[in-house]
């Protein structure tokens, strides 16, 4: 067991039904701590860079115009593995086979509105994490 960060984002989905404090909620009841969060619109070059090692796949798309359909809220989370710890607190990526308590279970609305996004592994994190963060906006 160690110390980890992870990324997260919380979808257009998300703020526009005004539900980030829900999904907050359920971050910070899994022990997960918010060290770093900012509200954005994505520009285009932010939402089609983050999503880059999807572009060969059939959703990319409508992925990235989906990411800047509205406001998103960027975090960093940090908790005893966190990664595994968030991924477990977010549930499957296709909702309709979240485990039941997930964040996706219980308020995303389809594959693509799915709430919300977390890193799959130490070197994403990080490079997730960097992507919209400098080391002295993240706070523990
Ligand atoms: P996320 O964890 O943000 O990573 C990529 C996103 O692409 C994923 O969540 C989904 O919202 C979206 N997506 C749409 N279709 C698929 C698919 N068939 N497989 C995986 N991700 C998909």
């Amino acid at each position: 067991m160690s110390i980890q960060r992870t990324f997260s984002i919380i979808k257009p989905d998300a703020t526009a039904r005004n539900i980030t404090g829900k999904v907050n909620a359920k971050i910070e009841e899994s022990g997960l701590r918010i060290v770093a969060q900012k509200r954005l619109l994505l520009t285009e070059e932010q939402a089609s860079g983050f999503y880059a090692v999807h572009k060969d796949r059939p959703f990319y798309t409508d992925l990235v115009k989906f990411m800047m359909s509205g406001p998103v809220i960027v975090q960093v989370l940090e908790g005893e593995n966190a990664i595994v710890a968030y991924r477990k607190v977010m549930g499957a990526t296709n909702p309709a086979e979240a485990d039941s308590g997930t964040i996706r279970a219980e308020f995303a609305q389809s594959i693509d509105a799915n709430t919300v996004h977390g890193s799959d592994a130490p070197e994403t994190a990080s490079e997730e994490i960097k992507f919209f963060f400098a080391e002295n906006e993240i706070v523990g």
